[in-house]
């Protein structure tokens, strides 16, 4: 059955051919266009409230990698891979990062003022009980992973090969990348390219889940 997109099989098929690639093919990069769409991809992910708390660095500068694959546990897919995004979330978010979204909203949807106080005030509320509970940061941070996934999905639908990384130094990629600078912090990388089929070994091998009863439960 077709949903008027993609068809039933081709997303399984899709998702099913990706895996976590543990080595690319160096020679091969993302052309400019691919690239594009799945930056938009990025873009398009949601968020609580919209507020997008995030900002995605793409790293290809070949010394810059180097360094990183040093920060990686000398992770190959940090080199090896065509494009590197390292996801990282807003620190600290504040009444200026609200007021900003509320400005952008108006900007683009041409909303009077007046009529967001509502949500303003919603937003106001999560952000002080996040930040009364301590758990500010991991809320922003929870969002990057819905990034990921769109990013992950996304490049799987274009038959592009990605890796999702947490491992690597977290405190030392926010250094080198200036990401601390900006005010954020890095919480979790997305190597994405093509795979290597002769060096990974990975790609061989059936995946890994749990029966449909086990993590199903219906109400
Ligand atoms: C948040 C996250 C972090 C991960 N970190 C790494 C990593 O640092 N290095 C790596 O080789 N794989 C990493 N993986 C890949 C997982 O090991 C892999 O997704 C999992 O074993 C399932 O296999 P599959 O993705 O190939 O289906 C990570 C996956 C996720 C979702």
């Amino acid at each position: 059955m077709t949903n008027g997109y993609v068809t039933n099989e081709q997303l399984l098929e899709q998702l099913n051919w990706r895996y976590a690639v543990k080595r690319f093919d160096a020679s091969r990069k993302i052309s400019d266009q691919d690239w594009t769409t799945l930056e938009r991809a990025l873009l398009l992910a949601p968020s609580s409230y919209g507020l997008q708390p995030w900002k995605f660095y793409v790293v290809t500068d070949e010394v810059v990698r180097k360094e990183l694959r040093a920060h990686s546990y000398d992770q190959p897919q940090i080199e090896e891979c065509s494009h590197l995004v390292v996801i990282s979330a807003l620190k600290d978010a504040g009444a200026a990062d609200i007021e900003r979204y509320l400005d952008r909203i108006i900007e683009v949807r041409k909303t009077p003022r007046e009529e967001l106080e509502v949500l303003r005030e919603m937003m106001y509320g999560s952000q002080k009980a996040a930040r009364e509970s301590g758990s500010l940061n991991d809320w922003s941070a929870r969002q990057c992973f819905i990034a990921l996934g769109f990013l992950l999905s996304a490049a799987a639908m274009l038959g592009i090969d990605a890796c999702p990384m947490e491992g690597f130094e977290a405190e030392k990629y926010d250094k080198s990348l200036g990401i601390e600078q900006d005010g954020y912090f890095s919480v979790v990388a997305c190597a994405l390219g093509y795979r290597d089929p002769e060096e990974d070994w990975l790609g061989k091998l059936e995946k890994v889940r749990y029966e449909p009863s086990e993590v199903f439960k219906r109400v």
